[in-house]
């Protein structure tokens, strides 16, 4: 039978309730006698908690007041180290850390409560920069405040300096970048010793915030149940981070003996509160043939993880695994540290860690080009990465890989060529404005790195009912990246269905298995992969044991199903993650393939930079990639756009102002992102190339998109003044202003 949904670009599964607002986000929940829950914080960035004090002037009585003495289970957050307490013991390590809990009936009233809490410290000292080496007195985690160092190798780098001809190197830095999810992070809660914890809300992993509540509560698996409520957005915000908040909810519920209570962050808070990505520094040293030829690579990347571990290391993980780029090199070294510091916990973030790693080397294959003489392309054109190439962790590029192809496609539908020498032209005429154009290569590896998605084993499948239609069963969440309906098109091709047949159950530990969380540029490849092969199966044994014909109607499928039904049980088939056998991943030496597949890309950034306000606007964006192969090009597109749109604004205009580790310009007036207005038209092509693994071939896209903006718009601005060396963004017009008069 034909493939006839795959490919296409369907209306979407959740549309129509979000167009007629009949979607329900957490918010939208009403719940009789709900209580509204507010979180007192640190206001130092270490001491030792000495007394709190409640201020007479409220009616205290009328509260309910969680502390950590009160939490029934162990108060840790249980992600990679169990370090994070739900509320603070002792001592507090950052502005803004979580120390007791309040709620009340009156929204008004609770959130007024707030400020009578008066609570005095015993300062310590704190450590606020990742690359200060700390005194004894300032050592908070293992004995040295590194949460993670990751080191690998491939050849000798240091045989290589003393004999190559051209040697470079350079320091990059990154900020940090906060998520702006349009909606804030959210949940209700209903927890009692008799019917354990329900929590409601606005996420991204069902079974992370199920876990967190086990350990908080004490409670078995069966007495914790997430109910996932429609996301509006996430980018890794909402990966870790909710399931801190669930269990503050879920905390005041319990003491206030089971009633709801709602805990709603406004914009100031969760932007105050919440993680953010990494800031991080990366220093590179190269080597390089006078040709051109790569001959030696060291690399070592420094990221800020805040005062607790969440998923530093992971993200450090990433970063280092992304940081030498789609190139053939033959010696690379790679070092990577995530720091602790007094700083607000740094997070998931659309990317990973390779977005920082990603811009540090595109930039300085930039500047080694500026260094030979040769134009930026012809230079990563000679060092290109192809089939039967390893990369520097030895792992061997197995599937098809034409990068020269994704590169050429952005080189004409962007004009580079004409327009370098019409910019380099208009720029020696205009004294007052000056025009760029920038290219950035790179790669995303698709799914949990290295043995991640084995030690996950995620478990998907689907139902058959009576009526004929099928029921999708997965945490996967939806959070406007279009989830529901790519596994949906997945699983009616797989059975040659219309996509009316296919019902996305909501993710609900109660309902669903657990199929792992929604990140990591996951969900299409692995869990459609996983839904892909039940559904395959289930056509299989609808053809042995039912009579379904090899060529047949919906109503010919829903016969079947019933006949199957009848005769021996419920028609469902789950799938389990079972580890491509080819793909071998050493920790202990960082060795092997990393990803079970990679999706590439070109972006070409076209921009202007005005030398009156020193603002740089991106006129045009070429994003060109091989994601495999694009279930619902409209959706995936989409999901191309928004991460150009993020990753522009990460580069240009996105500044989190820092003041002893917490964000002070915690205001959408203050924290500027793009606009429509600073966006401009993108322009998505994909180069289809079938990932055998993966359902109809796809790959991962999700993250993709954040990793290539920054550079290509950063070394347009380089081209644009003549200033090879731009080694940080935010590029903010005070930033471009140095670089002009530097
Ligand atoms: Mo993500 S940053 O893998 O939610």
């Amino acid at each position: 039978m034909k493939n006839t949904i795959v490919g296409t670009s369907p209306w979407r599964k959740e549309g129509y309730d979000k167009v007629t607002g009949k979607a329900k986000y957490v918010d939208d929940l009403i719940f009789p006698d709900c209580l509204y829950g507010k979180t007192v914080r640190s206001t130092i960035p270490r001491g030792k908690i000495q007394s709190i004090q409640f201020d007479p002037k409220i009616p205290w009585d009328e509260f309910v007041i969680v502390m950590a003495k009160d939490i029934p289970g162990k108060n840790r957050v249980p992600i990679i180290v169990h370090d994070e307490p739900f509320l603070a013991e002792q001592e507090v390590r950052y502005i803004g850390e979580p120390i007791l809990l309040l709620a009340h009936s009156n929204q008004a009233m609770v959130e007024e409560a707030v400020q009578y809490v008066h609570i005095t410290y015993e300062p310590l000292p704190a450590i606020l920069d990742m690359e200060d080496v700390p005194n004894a007195e300032q050592i908070q985690y293992g004995s040295d405040n590194v949460f993670k160092h990751i080191q690998f190798a491939k050849g000798n780098v240091d045989e290589v300096w003393g004999k190559a001809p051209v040697l470079l190197s350079g320091k990059y830095e990154t900020g940090a970048q906060e998520h702006l999810y349009i909606e804030p992070q959210g949940v209700v809660a209903c927890a009692s010793r008799e019917n354990g914890v329900t929590v409601w809300g606005s996420l991204q992993c069902p079974y992370y915030m199920h876990k967190g509540l086990t350990v908080l509560f004490g409670l078995p698996e069966n007495k914790v149940r997430v109910v996932f409520c429609m996301t509006g957005g996430g980018f890794g915000g909402k990966e870790e981070f909710p399931t801190n908040l669930a269990g503050h909810a879920a905390l005041l519920s319990w003491k206030a003996g089971g009633k709801p209570v709602k805990m709603i962050y406004s914009r100031e808070e969760d932007m105050l509160a919440t993680t953010k990505r990494h800031p991080s520094r990366t220093y590179i040293r190269s080597a390089f043939a006078k040709d051109g030829q790569l001959l030696a690579l060291d690399i070592k990347v420094f990221m800020d993880g805040g005062a607790y571990v969440t998923l530093s290391p992971v993200v450090l993980s990433r970063g280092v695994l992304h940081s030498f780029g789609p190139y053939v090199c033959p010696n690379v070294r790679v070092e990577g540290k995530a720091m602790f510091t007094n700083s607000n916990p740094y997070g998931a973030f659309r990317g990973f860690g390779a977005p920082q790693t990603v811009f540090a080397l595109e930039r300085h294959l930039d500047e080694a080009a500026y260094l030979l003489k040769l134009s930026p392309v012809e230079l990563r054109r000679k060092n290109f990465l192809h089939q039967g190439d390893t990369m520097a962790t030895s792992q061997l590029i197995r599937e098809s890989l034409n990068l020269e192809q994704i590169l050429d496609k952005a080189l004409v539908e962007s004009h580079y060529t004409e327009k370098c020498q019409a910019y380099a032209d208009f720029n020696r005429k205009n004294s007052k404005r000056k025009k760029g154009i920038g290219v950035s290569m790179f790669f995303h590896g698709s799914g949990f790195t290295g043995s991640g998605e084995v030690m996950l084993a995620s478990k998907a499948g689907i139902r058959a009912r009576l009526d004929g239609c099928v029921e999708v069963l997965t945490a996967q969440t939806e959070m406007g990246q279009g989830a529901f309906t790519t596994l949906a098109q997945i699983v009616a091709e797989a059975l040659h269905l219309p996509l009316e047949k296919i019902v996305v159950v909501n993710p609900d530990t109660n309902l669903v298995p657990n199929s792992g969380p929604t990140v990591a540029s996951r969900t299409c490849m692995i869990i459609g992969g996983l839904l892909q092969r039940a559904a395959q199966d289930m056509v299989s044994l609808l053809h042995e044991f039912a009579g379904l014909p090899m060529e047949y109607t919906p109503d010919d499928f829903a016969t079947a199903v019933q006949k199957y039904t009848q005769e021996k049980a419920e028609l469902s088939i789950f799938h389990q993650y079972q580890h491509p056998p080819e793909i071998q991943w050493d920790d202990k030496t960082y060795t092997g393939s990393a990803y079970a597949a990679y999706a590439w890309a070109a972006y070409v950034a076209d921009l202007e930079v005005d030398l009156v306000t020193y603002q740089a606007e991106v006129k045009d964006f070429v994003a060109v990639q091989d994601i495999g192969k694009a279930i619902h090009p409209v959706i995936a597109a989409g999901q191309i756009e928004g991460g150009v749109a993020q990753g522009i604004g990460w580069a240009l205009f996105e500044n989190v102002s820092l003041e002893q580790g917490v964000m002070k310009n915690h205001q959408f007036s203050n924290y500027i992102i793009p606009t429509t207005v600073d966006v401009p038209s993108i322009r998505v092509f994909f180069v289809e190339n079938p990932y055998a693994n993966g359902p109809f071939g796809a790959k991962g896209l999700g993250e993709l998109p954040m990793d290539g903006p920054a550079p290509a718009v950063a070394s347009a601005v380089a081209f644009a003044l003549e200033r090879p060396y731009v080694r940080a963004i935010p590029l903010l017009p005070e930033r471009i202003m140095n670089l002009v008069e530097g």
